[in-house]
């Protein structure tokens, strides 16, 4: 059955055809006789640029020879033939050759490198094929897409060591060659280097359609204006993304510095705690009870005694609760909170207000111990730093999130530093800096506002729906 089709001998295809098909991309030329790449973003447009080339190929009683992925092999037929080329027939005149790329490609490697011999071998066959169905090696176009399969393999070295080969094979036969790499696959800055190599080994370079689609020159100087400014303008992201990256990394280097001189100061202050009362009382037992063995039956030796135990009991209870409120494990975090805001007043001479959720729900270990360390932290800033009157300490929650604020009517905070914090997320000590990287850890946010009416932190943390996942221990201090 005879197939709707070109007559393939004779038909003349035009080049350039501006009221059907897409504009032919600049530095295209059908007689162009070099080495020919592509770049393109969009596989439609290859396709229909491979197409075009391949019916003039055919159209001028030329041969195709396309090494191309299964994909596009597919594709291409399905556009030849909506071009009116009968593929079947073209291939049976022995003048269309499509060969898979993914196929082929082992074929001619070894050792990660091309066999240039192999390679040899192979395009000396097919221009014996096109000789022997009458055409000789310069009307044959050949597209490949090995280069392409082997750079997005990562094996840059193997893509440039093919095209080499092609140039030269090229030269011996004066075929038309083209090849077509996705922009896609060259899209960070380190692949500048090979993108320029492989633009050196091709005789001419089709930039994608973003830019060979458009028609006139004045698009073109337009769009390189646009690029310009595009690239421009990703310089100066780069570079103020480049210095925010360096302040955070010596403000995280500075707080890991500062973390562990305070672990150890804190450890100290433990240790002499420990030493100083518990291991005083402790010792005064030890001799109690050493005379008590002489005398078991002095009553005031035994009262002594009993009141060094009950001291031992009550500083035991309060290295305890300052190290981990205790009922925060068994009623919750505003219960740890009042009992720890109470202390707070009573210290400093603060007023506080305390507004919280009846219905706030039990939290996860982590948000729990994570809010409580922050409201402490900020209260000594207020304490320190606010010379304020009155602080008011919020603590809402719902399902989905719990929201932390606490707010001061001091003098605010100096401009330099919120204004560095507001940039960079850290602070000149290690208060803020650490707010904002437990906030963090928790996936929550943090706002800090201020002025010369007070301070105000507003802290929100999603609440994980399985919240069991969730639980872990507090591990702040000293193991
Ligand atoms: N509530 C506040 N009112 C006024 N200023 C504040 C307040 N909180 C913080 N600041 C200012 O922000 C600065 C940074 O606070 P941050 O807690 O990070 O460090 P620090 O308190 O100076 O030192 P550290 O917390 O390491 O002991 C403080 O030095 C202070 O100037
Ligand atoms: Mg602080």
């Amino acid at each position: 059955m005879r197939r709707r089709g070109l007559d393939l001998n004779t038909v003349k295809v035009p080049i350039f055809d501006t009221a059907t098909a897409a504009p032919v991309p600049l530095g295209y030329d059908s007689e162009h006789s070099g080495h020919l790449v592509q770049f393109y973003t969009n596989d439609n447009f290859l396709i229909d640029s491979m197409s075009r080339r391949v019916e003039i190929a055919l159209g001028e009683g030329g041969a195709a020879i396309v090494i191309v992925t299964e994909d596009h092999r597919a594709q291409l037929a399905r556009c030849l033939e909506s071009r009116g080329i009968s593929v079947d027939s073209a291939v049976h005149q022995g003048r269309y050759v499509a060969l898979g790329a993914d196929e082929t490609l082992p074929k001619i490697m070894r050792d990660r490198r091309p066999d240039a011999d192999v390679v040899r071998a192979l395009v000396a066959n097919l221009m014996a094929q096109a000789a022997s169905a009458g055409v000789q090696p310069a009307r044959v176009f050949v597209f490949g897409e090995m280069v392409a399969l082997l750079w997005m393999q990562g094996n840059a070295q193997a893509a440039i060591e093919i095209e080499h080969l092609w140039n030269e094979l090229q030269n011996s036969y004066g075929f038309r060659l083209h090849c077509a790499y996705p922009l896609q696959s060259f899209d960070r800055t380190e692949h500048a280097k090979d993108l320029t190599r492989i633009c050196q080994v091709h005789s001419a370079v089709i930039p994608s359609e973003t830019y060979s689609a458009l028609v006139t020159d004045q698009e073109r100087l337009r769009n390189i204006a646009e690029l310009q400014q595009k690239a421009q303008a990703l310089e100066t992201a780069t570079g103020h993304l480049q210095a925010i990256i360096e302040q955070r990394t010596s403000a995280l280097r500075r707080l890991s510095v500062r973390i562990l001189g305070l672990q150890d100061a804190e450890r100290r202050r433990i240790a002499r705690e420990l030493h100083d009362s518990l291991g005083q009382y402790l010792t005064g037992l030890k001799i109690d009870m050493d005379m008590l063995q002489q005398a078991p039956f002095n009553d005031s030796l035994w009262a002594q005694a009993e009141e060094l135990l009950s001291r031992c009991l009550t500083e035991v209870r309060t290295l305890s609760y300052l190290l981990h409120p205790p009922m925060m494990d068994e009623a919750g975090l505003s219960s740890a909170v009042r009992w720890y805001l109470q202390g707070f007043g009573e210290r400093s001479g603060i007023k506080v207000n305390f507004e919280t959720s009846d219905d706030l729900d039990r939290l996860p270990d982590s948000i729990e111990v994570g809010l409580f360390r922050i409201l402490q932290e900020a209260l000594t800033n207020v304490h320190r730093h606010a010379a304020a009157t009155e602080t008011e300490v919020r603590i809402l929650g719902d399902a989905e999130q719990v929201i932390l604020e606490i707010r001061d009517n001091g003098q605010g905070m100096p401009q330099d530093v919120l204004a560095r914090f507001a940039q960079t997320g850290a602070s000149s000590g290690v208060g803020l800096t650490g707010i904002h990287e437990r906030v963090r850890e928790l996936g929550g946010w943090f706002r800090v506002t201020s002025d010369d009416k007070g301070t105000s932190l507003l802290i929100t943390v999603p609440v994980p729906a399985n919240q069991d996942e969730h639980k872990i221990a507090d591990s702040s201090f000293g193991n």
